[in-house]
């Protein structure tokens, strides 16, 4: 994602995301462990909650049908008189539990003091049976209070008997409960930081490993790769790539050698001997027209010279991707019968004939096609034996468009053919002639830059150079090849 794209608050989401693999895989870890332990906790907290809540109720329950057996025995005032002590028997042994009975506005069997003032504060007829009244009472304690009314026969009015259930031990534990998964759980999500940092750390060691190989290649080992044996698989995916980026940059780094090796080679002979010949010209004085004609070699080895120059910075660019290549239509034939038209003295001269064949449209850069044409032409000429003809054949074969240039020679051996388009090769056993030895060269590019390919094909007392483009919406089908 491209910062400048995002909004502001996309921003600064972004911002928050760590730019560390670790730091981020900490954050993940906690967070979600973090999660894991909230919902734990908060399920535990709701059991032990109903759990300890189904414990008391069913102890109330307990007393009030024990409450209710006992009231079942009394009709009378006298009845209760006599019955008192058996009520009192309810709460011994119950530390949590609290009876009383209130009979006529006063207590006949007084439960603790908090619960009579709790008592007191409401009324009796507050908490009747189903209605369990919960109360937070003096000293923090909290109760639950029922009372369960009873009506007794001649008039004795109701007698209520009152329950009391101390549950602040369940508020409690629950307390202590929630306190101590509290601190358990942050301990616990400290613990697994920790661990989370030290198992992204081990888990992304390859990393640094790779980084630690990859910093020792430099210019001269660019062709050792880094060793995929011992890397996680996830990982060998990344490190083939780099080590297939690496062979790509040890090839282009070695070309580039091998282009300035050649550069140097090429230009130390003329440029040698235009040495020599002005250190022997100045050895003594000379006359004007030995001036003259030193002047004149030197002019001829100077424009080769220049020639050549032009020639690489040409191939350099290309190579480069840099010569920007404008794409409009192409008519081949014209271009080929205007550079035969430059060509003509030379063939007269020669005896050599140049016949057109066909006609093909190709969307591409004029000039530089016209220079590839040149160079095809320029060595057909200069490469054919007298008086032997150059056809130029211009078609379709294919999906391709292609333009082919044939003249007899001397056979070229199937392995040579491809060399031709190396820099700096000459055939024929002809070095340091006019040739630069770059014109196949350039012409390979050419096409390079126009997504085609150049090549050379043997024919039976010749050799044919062929051009290839690959079939635009321009190119016209003439001449089937
Ligand atoms: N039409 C051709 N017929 C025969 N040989 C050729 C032809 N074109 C090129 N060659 C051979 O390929 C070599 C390389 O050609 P080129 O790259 O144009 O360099 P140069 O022409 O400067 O020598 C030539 O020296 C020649 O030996
Ligand atoms: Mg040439």
């Amino acid at each position: 994602m491209r910062s400048g794209r995002l909004n502001a608050p996309a921003r600064f989401a972004a911002s928050l995301v760590p730019r560390s693999l670790s730091l981020r895989l900490v954050l993940l870890f906690t967070v979600s462990t973090t999660l894991v332990f909230l919902l734990l906790g908060a399920s535990l907290r709701h059991s032990l909650r109903t759990e300890l809540t189904q414990r008391d109720i069913e102890e109330l329950h307990g007393k009030v049908s024990v409450v209710v057996h006992h009231f079942e025995d009394i009709r009378t005032a006298d009845d209760l008189e006599r019955s008192v002590a058996r009520f009192a028997d309810i709460g011994v042994g119950h530390a949590r539990v609290q009876i009383g009975l209130v009979w006529q506005g006063r207590w006949i069997l007084a439960p603790s003091e908090p619960v009579m003032r709790i008592v007191a504060t409401f009324g009796v007829a507050r908490f009747e049976r189903q209605d369990v009244l919960e109360y937070l009472g003096p000293g923090g304690r909290r109760w639950w209070l029922l009372s369960i009314p009873h009506r007794l026969e001649g008039g004795g009015g109701a007698v209520h008997a009152v329950l009391a259930l101390d549950v602040t031990d369940a508020t409690d534990v629950q307390e202590h409960f929630q306190t101590t998964l509290w601190l358990s759980g942050l301990a616990g999500i400290l613990l697994m930081a920790a661990l989370a940092w030290w198992t992204a750390r081990q888990g992304l060691s390859p990393l640094n490993r790779i980084a630690a190989e990859a910093e020792r290649v430099t210019a001269q080992r660019l062709g050792h790769a880094l060793s995929i044996d011992d890397v996680p698989t996830e990982l060998r995916g990344l490190v083939a790539s780099i080590n297939r980026m690496l062979d790509r940059l040890g090839e282009s780094f070695r070309s580039l050698e091998q282009f300035s090796a050649d550069i140097a080679h090429e230009l130390r002979t003329p440029v040698n001997s235009l040495l020599l010949q002005a250190q022997v010209t100045l050895s003594r004085e000379r006359s004007l027209d030995e001036y003259r004609e030193t002047l004149h070699g030197s002019l001829e080895e100077l424009e080769r010279l220049n020639r050549m120059v032009a020639d690489m910075l040409f191939i350099a660019r290309a190579e480069r991707d840099m010569t920007s290549i404008v794409r409009e239509p192409v008519a081949l034939r014209r271009e080929v019968e205007e550079v035969v038209e430059y060509f003509e003295p030379l063939g007269a001269e020669r005896g050599q004939a140049i016949t057109i064949d066909g006609e093909a449209t190709v969307r591409g850069d004029r000039p530089m096609i016209r220079r590839a044409i040149t160079n095809l032409l320029s060595n057909a000429l200069r490469y054919a034996p007298p008086g032997a003809p150059v056809t130029v054949r211009i078609g379709r074969s294919g999906a391709e468009v292609m333009l082919a240039v044939e003249n007899r020679c001397e056979p070229i051996p199937e392995g040579e053919l491809e060399r031709l388009f190396d820099r700096f090769v000459r055939g024929g056993g002809k070095p340091g002639g006019e040739g630069t030895g770059l014109g196949l060269a350039i012409v390979r590019s050419i096409m390079a830059l126009h997504g085609g390919t150049a090549r050379a094909r043997a024919l039976a007392h010749g050799v044919a150079f062929e051009l290839r483009w690959p079939d635009g919406p321009d190119a016209e089908k003439m001449t089937e090849m």
